[in-house]
Order: C-alpha cells, then sequence, then structure tokens
C-alpha cells in the first residue's frame, strides 16, 4: 500500500513526464526522495542498494559533502559565467587545469558541454573541423552496433545498439556514418571464436576504412568497454589493434569514455588499460559524479594546433562555474581517495563472486566485465546459448524482482540492446560488505530462473 503523497506524485509523473527508456504514461514505481552512500531512499521510506549508481554515473555515492559544498560556494559567488566573446571563469580554468593532470599526456587541450551526448557531438564536430582545417573532406564516422553514444543528432546516428527503440520515428539518420560489428565474443557476429578468430572485428575495420577510402574517413569512435550494449569488454588485443589500424590509415580515434571514465573501470581512463592514447576523449557522468549536469572533451595537441585560430562553437553553458567547480571537487576526490583503485579490487572481488556462486546457475551463460562494470550473461539454454523469448520478459522480472527486495539493478536486453545482461555497477565507493549485501539479494533470483 502506497501512501496517499505518493500515490499523488506518481499520477501527476505518469500523465506528464516523459521518461528515459520508458512507456510514455505508463505507470512508474518509485518516487526517489533522498540518497546517502550507495543507497536511495523512495517517498514511502524504502532503501534500494543503488547497484548500478543509477546511469553508471554517481561513481562517488551519494552525500560528499566537500562537493556539496564547493558548489554551494561557487553558487553563492558567480551563478553563471559564459565562455564566449573573449570571457572565460577562474572555477572553468581550474577545472581543466585539474583535468589535464588526469588525461594522458598531450591531451589537454578542452571544449566543455552538459553531459555525454553533447561531448559526442562536439567531438565528431571536431574531428570534422580539423580534418577541414587540414584542407581535407574526410567526414564518415565509423562506430560500433553495440554501442551506444547517447541521444542527439550525431550521437543517436553513432549509436548501434537498441535500433529498433531509438530509431522508431526519431528519425536520427545523418549522412556519413558508418557501423561495423563490436568485439561481443559471447555472440560473435562473425560466427569465430577468441582467440582463434585473430580478432576478426578489429581487422574488419580495416576492411571497411579499404573499402569505404581512407580520404573519407574522418574518426572511428567506440566505447572501451561497451556499456548500454551490456558491460562487454574487449579482448585484450582489441584496442592495441584499432589503434594501429587508426594511426595506419590517419583515422581519428575517439574514445567514448563517458560511462567509463573516473575510476569505473579501474583506471582513471578505461583506455589506460590497454596503454592506449587516443586523438580525442568524451567525457560527463562520473566528471562531476553526477552532481551536476557537465562533460568535457578532451584533445590532443596535433588538433589545436590545426585549429588554433579558428571560430568554433560552444554552448550556453559550456564551461558552467558551479558545474566546473563539482568537477574540480569530484576530481580531487577520485585522486586523494584511490577511487579506481577500490573499483578495482571491488570490481575483482565482486567478479570471483559473480563467476562461482552465479557462474554454474542454470540460466547463467557467464560472467565478465572490467571493474565495477560488470555483466551476467542471461540465457534459456545454457548448451545452445540461446535467451529467453523476449515475450516471456525475464529481464524485467529480475529488475523488478531486486527492486521489490531493496536492490536496483540494470537489465539490459530491454530496448533492442544485443544482450541479455544482468548488470552490477555500483558506486566505487563500494565495501566488500555492501557487494555481499547486493549480491546475497541478486543471486536467489537468479537462481530461480527456469531454462526454457
Ligand atoms: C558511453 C556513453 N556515451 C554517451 C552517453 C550519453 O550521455 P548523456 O545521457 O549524458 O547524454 C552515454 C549515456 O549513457 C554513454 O553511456
Amino acid at each position: 500500500m502506497q501512501g496517499r503523497r505518493t500515490e499523488d506524485l506518481l499520477r501527476w509523473d505518469r500523465e506528464h513526464i516523459v521518461h528515459g527508456r520508458w512507456p510514455i504514461g505508463d505507470n512508474i514505481g518509485i518516487v526517489t526522495e533522498k540518497s546517502h552512500g550507495i543507497y536511495f531512499q523512495d517517498t514511502e521510506g524504502k532503501e534500494y542498494i543503488d547497484g548500478a549508481s543509477q546511469l553508471l554515473c554517481v561513481n562517488l555515492g551519494y552525500g560528499q559533502q566537500e562537493i556539496i559544498d564547493a558548489i554551494s560556494e561557487e553558487l553563492a559567488r558567480t551563478q553563471y559565467a559564459m565562455l564566449f566573446h573573449g570571457f572565460s571563469n577562474v572555477a572553468i580554468i581550474e577545472c581543466g587545469q585539474k583535468l589535464g593532470e588526469l588525461v594522458p599526456p598531450g591531451l589537454d587541450h578542452f571544449s566543455f558541454t552538459t553531459g555525454g551526448s553533447e561531448s559526442i557531438d562536439s567531438a565528431i564536430r571536431l574531428a570534422r573541423f580539423y580534418w577541414h582545417a587540414r584542407g581535407s573532406n574526410k567526414y564518415k564516422v565509423i562506430s560500433l552496433y553495440d554501442s551506444y553514444h547517447g541521444i542527439t543528432g550525431a550521437a543517436l546516428t553513432a549509436t548501434g545498439s537498441g535500433k529498433g527503440s531509438y530509431e522508431r520515428g526519431l528519425s536520427s539518420q545523418m549522412p556519413g556514418f558508418i557501423r561495423i560489428p563490436s568485439h561481443y565474443c559471447y555472440r560473435c557476429t562473425f560466427n569465430q571464436e577468441y582467440p582463434r578468430c585473430g580478432i576478426q572485428c578489429a581487422r574488419f575495420l580495416a576492411e571497411v576504412i579499404e573499402k569505404e577510402g581512407p580520404d573519407n574517413i574522418a574518426a572511428f569512435m567506440a566505447e572501451p568497454v561497451l556499456g548500454v550494449g551490456g558491460m562487454l569488454a574487449p579482448p585484450p588485443e582489441y584496442w592495441p589493434m584499432v589503434r594501429e589500424i587508426c594511426t595506419k590509415y590517419d583515422v581519428l580515434l575517439i574514445a567514448d569514455e563517458v560511462m567509463t571514465g573516473f575510476g569505473r573501470t579501474g583506471k582513471m581512463f578505461a583506455m589506460e588499460h590497454w596503454g592506449i592514447r587516443p586523438d580525442i576523449i568524451t567525457m560527463a557522468k562520473g566528471i562531476t559524479s553526477a552532481y551536476l549536469p557537465f562533460g568535457a572533451v578532451a584533445f590532443s595537441n596535433d588538433i589545436w594546433e590545426a585549429i588554433k585560430g579558428r571560430n568554433f562553437v560552444a554552448y550556453t553553458y559550456s564551461g558552467h562555474p558551479v558545474c566546473a567547480v563539482a568537477a574540480t571537487k569530484a576530481m580531487e576526490i577520485y585522486v586523494r581517495d584511490s577511487i579506481a583503485e577500490n573499483a578495482a579490487s571491488m570490481g575483482k572481488y565482486a567478479l570471483e563472486r559473480l563467476i562461482r556462486d552465479f557462474g554454474p546457475l542454470p540460466c547463467v551463460g557467464g560472467a565478465n566485465g572490467l571493474g565495477l562494470m560488470l555483466g551476467i550473461e542471461i540465457v534459456a539454454d545454457k548448451a545452445t546459448k540461446r535467451p529467453f523469448d523476449p515475450g516471456l520478459n525475464v529481464m524485467q522480472k529480475i529488475q523488478d524482482l531486486a527492486l521489490e527486495q531493496g536492490l536496483f539493478v540494470r537489465v539490459s536486453g530491454i530496448g533492442g540492446t544485443p544482450s541479455d545482461r544482468v548488470v552490477f555497477a555500483p558506486p566505487l565507493t563500494i565495501t566488500s560488505r555492501e557487494v555481499d549485501r547486493a549480491l546475497d539479494i541478486l543471486h536467489p533470483i537468479i537462481a530461480g530462473l527456469v531454462p526454457s
């Protein structure tokens, strides 16, 4: 039974507010009212473990007082300051300097945004602007089928996953985009087995560049670990091969670290796992631990030198000082509290348990991921890897059952994503006891699935 206030809030929401990945006008279940640590609470006072950092964005968990104070102080000081017409502000300069200490050397040039999609559109615009400045017509962008890059024009066109749901009536098809198969080994598009495949998915990138003509390809863009696609980490050879191909054909490499950045995979940026230096990195989410909307595009000296002296573009809220101080403080905390290291050790701890305790269950095809970006593969038939009939709504049922018991987990397999995976991606501040609490709730739910 819900109280009167909750019922009124739910009714108003249902009749007026558009949600992400939820049918317009459909019942919603939870109205969040407050939060602390790795928990959020609804209007009925029920507490949930946030097993997915909501949208893998609340990397530092809730209630980080230092960020809240930094925001309040800057809000009292400046409220807003534009990054146009020759104006800058102290907060954004200090934020850029801090970010410059974290990105790979030589990538300390920035364009600021208010979120992931904006960062992606800005990165693609920047790549084309760069080639134009160099007197080239390279403009096509290659991305992956199982990717998610956001919902602005270019970002949605580049996005490869969930096409059915994202594109129906959304008309996102801009010209100049090409998508190729990803490295989702469990369901390999090329019907290959790792490592005998020789990483055909990476080699295929070279084939496509050759076919399209290297003079037409501005950039290859991908998430270091596919996030919305189901927390899919590539084989170790993948990124070094991709870097080599991009260098060989003079194609810019854009790493979309919107989800993987800021400690999520156990390193500050995921590309560090493979020692890869992209030409452009897109960021958002964890940059402020989601306390305020903010994003950035970091790019190389080479790009900076090529576009120097030209007019580029920015958003009204590019370089917003209040968001900037939230980011600066969050970055200080990531470094000071060794947050990426905790993500690495808690990720290892959780993954061992997933493999040991969940792996043998009849409807689990495997468990894997990187850092605290973990996924459990759900199958109706383990031997054939056959997924459940979508009509059975198994993934949604898993999420609903977990919520009933006070755990929020994200599930892919809804809305046209390529994999049926239960995602475990809690705030990076989590302890091993809290990991156990979450997985103790999840285990009986997945053990209760019946093969079909
Ligand atoms: C890898 C990646 N890129 C871009 C985006 C889009 O970010 P936003 O929702 O802030 O626009 C997301 C969002 O989930 C993402 O995971």
